[in-house]
């Protein structure tokens, strides 16, 4: 009969008869809960010769890498590399304000990051990784392949920077993707057999390009990186001492590049304005934008203009997709 232990058997079988007792395989870990469960996956199956690369490009949220590090290596025993590329990143996303040549820069620039690890990493192990683990999904299949007539192909192009084609040609890697005939909340079922934390299972979404499509225009400008941060983070964990992170899809607070005046003790101040965004959604393609109760609102706007510097004024979004998309940018 169909259940997630047995598709769990099945995988693993799979994945012990593909790769061989010699071969290596290597994975990008992302910090959400698609390619953590994938490598976990193939970590139960082939051990150690999974080699795992988190990659901090400078846009993760507030302390995320040390926490999401710490899950890895602790919680999980991962095996798992982490690279700070913070200043390769950011170098080549300053001056650029356009959402999809922020995506391109991004998409680019982790290969680059990858190639260098699956190169080192050769030289370590004596020869070529032979497999990349892959997150993707069931609808990620149906996405790049969208039906003829269906007008499916903004989430293509949303995807392409997750596009491996363009990685080391010289390694040949093969793909394996243990999780493409599954959903996402089947994914989040698998994830819990196999003991990833609760926590992580339940992660909201975060785009592959992460702050720089939060930071609207240029991401390098001031400390606007640094701001979002604090302001994310406050908005994030207000929602989860409220109970309410379960039942939203996605949360994430937004940097203007617009300065807006107010009053903050006896001095007039001319700082920046944030957004928060908080939606509902069954995958994504379409959401409704989330009903806070006013009180949570007004702690949250308190919160935030009293404790991050250089902003002084919040507002909410409240536009739904369509037509709106979820991130501004
Ligand atoms: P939009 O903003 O298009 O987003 O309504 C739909 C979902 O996709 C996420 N998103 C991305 N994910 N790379 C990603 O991996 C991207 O470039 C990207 N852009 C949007 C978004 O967070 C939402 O979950």
């Amino acid at each position: 009969s169909w259940s997630m232990e047995n598709v769990l058997d099945q995988e693993l079988k799979v994945i012990k008869e593909t790769v061989g007792p010699e071969d290596h395989v290597i994975c990008a870990l992302s910090g959400g809960v698609d390619s953590t469960v994938a490598a976990t996956l193939v970590h139960r199956a082939i051990g150690d010769r999974l080699h795992c690369i988190f990659v901090d490009n400078g846009l993760l949220r507030y302390k995320e890498r040390e926490r999401v590090m710490e899950t890895f290596t602790k919680d999980m025993h991962l095996p798992v590399t982490c690279v700070d590329a913070t200043e390769q990143f950011l170098s080549k996303l300053k001056g650029v304000v356009d959402p999809e040549m922020k995506r391109k820069i991004i998409g680019k620039e982790f290969i680059c990051v990858f190639d260098d690890f699956a190169h080192k990493l050769e030289q370590e192990i004596g020869k070529k990784p032979a497999y990349l683990v892959q997150g993707t999904l069931y609808p990620d299949v149906i996405e790049s392949c969208p039906p003829p007539g269906t007008g499916r192909t903004h989430s293509h192009t949303i995807k392409s920077h997750h596009n491996v084609g363009g990685l080391p040609k010289d390694m040949k890697l093969k793909l394996i993707e243990p999780l493409k005939l599954l959903f996402k909340d089947e994914v989040r079922q698998l994830g819990r057999i196999l003991n990833v934390p609760e926590p992580f299972v339940k992660r909201h979404p975060f785009p592959g390009p992460g702050l720089a499509v939060r930071v609207l225009g240029d991401v390098t400008e001031g400390n606007a990186l640094d701001t979002l941060r604090q302001v994310d983070e406050i908005f994030i964990q207000s929602i989860k001492d409220a109970g309410l992170y379960d039942l939203i899809w996605q949360a994430f607070a937004v940097f203007l590049p617009v300065r807006s005046v107010g009053v903050q003790g006896d001095q007039r101040t001319h700082s920046h304005v944030v957004a928060i965004r908080a939606v509902t959604s069954q995958d994504g393609m379409t959401a409704d934008w989330y009903y806070f109760e006013h009180k949570f609102l007004d702690e949250v706007s308190r919160k935030i203009c009293n404790s991050v510097r250089g902003v002084n004024r919040v507002v909410q979004d409240i536009t739904s997709k369509p037509p709106s998309t979820i991130e501004w940018e």
